[in-house]
């Protein structure tokens, strides 16, 4: 193996700094299949790393928490050289190399082999926050709401993992409100199956115990007082999928809808999530994701553009979801 290119975190002169470098195959880190890179994404976490607010363990770090490519080589028998592989989250970019690279290498436990309904691209177009809107829609149907139960709320709707949910739960028969702070967005969140839209600023304002039942689901990226208004407003028996701090990792609330409404708060992590259920968040997005829509919400940009591109999405102005070329 040659060289590669690759988004590396190191320390600069004053704090840390990402910078395109050439690596030598002798920097990759620990892992029994090595995989040729072709595709990655930019979700709010690559954001908060590259920003320096959520610094690796370990430095230098090659960034980027997905990656899709060719399995090039393995000392682990159920992959083999040509295998096509998603990787999702498992500490890289924190604690082990991350998808911004033409190359990686990674234990063999963490990659998915890529579901044959999706290429590389549309695979990293759905990335970490895809499937973990899949996640989500996952928790609430264990959690028992059926489109038969009521209105299903999404926060942060514009967004990477509010833009797939939508998508999702229109197609599974929901009745979709989506909450967002961009109205301009409303045409595009009406066509990936939105129902109706709410402004962003009817569920951040000031945290309430209860109010109106309003839906039987939620599904939040957001955090602090748009959680707790959420729950405030789920209807007896609901249930709230909390997965994002997009507004703050604050949760000023009471337990009054827990225990009076018998509402279930059901906390969703992609990162360490174990196989098994990566498998049936893939499988039932290869089922319940219309490609069409998927298309909808994608743009698709070089790699130089990716530091750009994290900047971007921690201010809010990323529509939907970036698959970034990499090989
Ligand atoms: N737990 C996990 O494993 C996991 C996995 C993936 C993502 N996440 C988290 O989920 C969140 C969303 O990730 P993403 O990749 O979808 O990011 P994203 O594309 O930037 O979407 C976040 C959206 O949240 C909304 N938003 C922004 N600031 C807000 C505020 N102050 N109050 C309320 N809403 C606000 C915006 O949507 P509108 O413009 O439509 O309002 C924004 O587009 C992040 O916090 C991320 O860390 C967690």
């Amino acid at each position: 193996m040659t060289q590669f290119r690759a988004l590396v975190i190191d320390k600069a002169a004053k704090g840390l700094a990402a910078s395109f470098k050439q690596v030598e195959p002798s920097a990759l880190m620990e892992g029994d299949v090595d995989v040729r890179v072709t595709h990655s994404t930019v979700n709010y976490k690559d954001g908060l790393v590259l920003s320096g607010r959520l610094p690796p363990k370990r430095l230098p770090m090659i960034a980027g928490i997905d990656f899709a490519g060719v399995v090039t080589a393995s000392s682990n028998a159920r992959f083999k050289p040509g295998d096509e592989v998603i990787l999702n989250g498992f500490g890289t970019s924190e604690r082990h190399h991350g998808g911004y690279a033409e190359r990686a290498r990674v234990p063999a436990e963490w990659l998915v082999k890529r579901p044959t309904a999706f290429s590389a691209a549309q695979a990293m177009a759905i990335g970490t926050a895809g499937y973990t809107a899949m996640l989500c829609v996952l928790a609430l149907e264990d959690h028992g709401v059926t489109p038969g139960k009521g209105p299903v709320a999404v926060s942060g709707a514009a967004g990477g993992v509010g833009s797939i949910a939508v998508s999702v739960l229109s197609k599974l028969g929901y009745h979709v409100i989506a909450s967002t702070g961009r109205r301009e967005e409303e045409a595009y969140l009406k066509a990936l199956g939105a129902s109706e839209i709410i402004d962003r600023s009817e569920l951040s304002g000031p945290a309430q115990v209860f109010s109106k039942e309003r839906w039987a689901g939620a599904i939040d990226v957001a955090g602090s007082t748009t959680l707790v208004n959420l729950i405030a407003a789920t209807m007896y028996g609901g249930c709230v999928a909390a997965t994002g701090l997009a507004q703050g990792s604050d949760l000023p609330g009471s337990v009054m809808p827990f225990i009076l409404r018998a509402v279930t708060l059901a906390g969703v992590d992609s990162v360490m999530a174990p196989m098994a259920k990566r498998e049936r968040a893939w499988g039932r997005l290869a089922q319940d994701l219309d490609p069409a829509k998927l298309e909808a919400v994608t743009t698709t940009h070089a790699f130089d553009e990716v530091p750009q591109l994290a900047a971007d999405i921690l201010q809010g102005k990323i529509r939907g979801r970036i698959v970034v070329e990499i090989g």
